[in-house]
């Protein structure tokens, strides 16, 4: 099939790539000139792995290319929408100004008879608003929406092999040909036995929102837990894998530590309330504000154990911060609790010395201050205390001793519990988890 991706972002790059590596001839659009000119050249503008490859294979195969003219997207018939919709500044709903520009390309260089198919995570009532601004002299699309569930870090596979295809269509009919489309679309994941949900617009769009909103709310429940066991003297990381063998609960995303962050997870629980506002049905997702401010606490907790370790505070004092990216995998530091962690230390008066393997050339766009190395060793060289705060291997796997003989006192606060504390308490450290005994 003939598609198009407007919008080559986390989302829309590597979605590009997977639709010509499922065989379809696609053309990714994007207004950033130096991000075309990149992706062009098979290089992925930001670390995913796995991308770079399917980019040069796509591009290799002659399937996949990539433009900064909008009216490129006029050789396919099918086109993808996968802009962002960030928070707006100054308020908790969802920019739309990205979604609705780029619809408004697809409608001037489209035709009759294309399929237009947002991938952007949108509040409910989006695509019906969407279809009212269709004009008269427009070409005759018929617009649907397919929601993403790619995680960053792991976006390759989860889009080659998604758990699920949801298709929002009008009416939610599997006999709308943007259906039928679809289904031709992701032809071999629905072949392997991918589930498929085909609904109605709203469906699908609160499909995502719900989604991240019930991701987010498992993370802060398990966060609320650690609270209860920091003031009770019980250990969160046991009472996960307890509460987690039970099948109804499950033990993914129940990791308690500094928690979420990134593009995706703190905006859209902060959007989903702007619309429910607007719904009038604010209380119905009032939880989700609770939600949001056990997650900010976390980052504040993490704060005021550094001021308890080192005793007198943090001013003047070397603090080492393992981690700034949101997760590990990925170099995004949108709403990155670690490099707020590391903000808010230097802002403390700390001398602040951080290390990520992928995310620290961001974290200093953000930050221009922020102190970086290459390396855990470099930061870790003199440090009157270490904080490890985003999960990479490289962190998780640091020997307690060998450590001990980098830093000049053996203070650890392990933000993601993901360190043996016997270890480390065995080899004359303090060691703080968050909630853990
Ligand atoms: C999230 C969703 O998981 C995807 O399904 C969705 O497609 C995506 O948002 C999106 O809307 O585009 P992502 O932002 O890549 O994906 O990150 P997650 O893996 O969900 O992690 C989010 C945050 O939660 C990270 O900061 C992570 O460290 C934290 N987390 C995760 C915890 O603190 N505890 C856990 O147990 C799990």
């Amino acid at each position: 099939m003939r598609l198009s991706v407007v919008g080559c972002g986390y989302l829309g790059a590597v979605h590009a790539a997977a639709m010509a590596e499922l065989g379809h001839d696609v053309v990714g659009i994007d207004v950033d000139a130096r991000k075309v000119a990149q992706l062009s050249r098979g290089e992925a503008p930001f670390f995913e792995p796995g991308l770079q490859e399917l980019l040069l294979a796509g591009l290799r195969s002659g399937r996949l290319r990539f433009s900064a003219d909008p009216a490129a997207l006029s050789s396919a018939d099918l086109h993808f929408i996968a802009v962002g919709t960030p928070q707006l500044s100054g308020g908790a709903g969802a920019d739309l100004s990205y979604v609705d520009a780029a619809f408004a390309q697809v409608l001037a260089h489209g035709k009759d008879g294309d399929i237009v198919v947002g991938k952007s995570t949108v509040p409910v009532g989006t695509v019906e608003r969407l279809s009212g601004t269709i004009g008269r002299d427009a070409p005759r699309v018929t617009l649907a929406w397919n929601p993403e569930f790619l995680r960053e870090g792991h976006a390759v596979a989860d889009s080659l092999t998604p758990d699920r295809l949801v298709f929002g269509v009008a009416g939610g009919s599997r006999d709308d040909a943007a259906a039928a489309a679809l289904a031709q679309v992701y032809e071999k994941p629905l072949r392997d036995g991918t589930p498929l949900i085909v609904t109605d617009w709203a469906t699908a769009e609160l499909v995502k929102v719900a989604a991240n909103a019930f991701l987010a709310t498992k993370i802060s429940f398990i966060n609320a837990m650690a609270e209860i066991a920091e003031a009770t003297g019980a250990d969160v990381t046991q009472l996960a894998d307890a509460i987690g063998h039970d099948a109804r609960i499950g033990r993914r995303f129940l990791n308690a530590g500094v928690g979420f962050g990134g593009g995706c997870l703190p905006k859209d629980i902060r959007a989903f309330q702007a619309r429910a506002v607007e719904l009038g049905l604010a209380e119905t997702v009032v939880f989700l504000d609770e939600m949001d401010k056990i997650n900010l606490r976390r980052r504040s907790r993490v704060v005021e154990l550094a001021g308890e370790l080192l005793g007198s505070g943090p001013a003047g004092r070397r603090v080492a911060v393992l981690g700034l990216a949101f997760k590990p995998d990925s170099d995004d530091v949108r709403d990155s609790p670690a490099l707020e962690v590391a903000c808010a230390l230097r802002a403390a008066g700390a001398e602040v010395v951080a290390a990520d393997p992928h995310a620290a050339a961001n974290a200093r766009a953000r930050d221009p201050e922020l102190v970086t190395v290459d390396s855990a060793d470099e930061a870790l060289v003199g440090a009157e205390l270490v904080i490890l705060l985003t999960e990479w291997r490289e962190f998780t796997e640091l020997d307690p001793e060998r450590t001990a003989a980098l830093v000049s006192g053996r203070r650890i606060i392990d933000g993601r519990n993901v360190l043996d504390p016997e270890a480390w308490i065995g080899a004359g450290w303090q060691y703080r988890g968050l909630g853990r005994r």
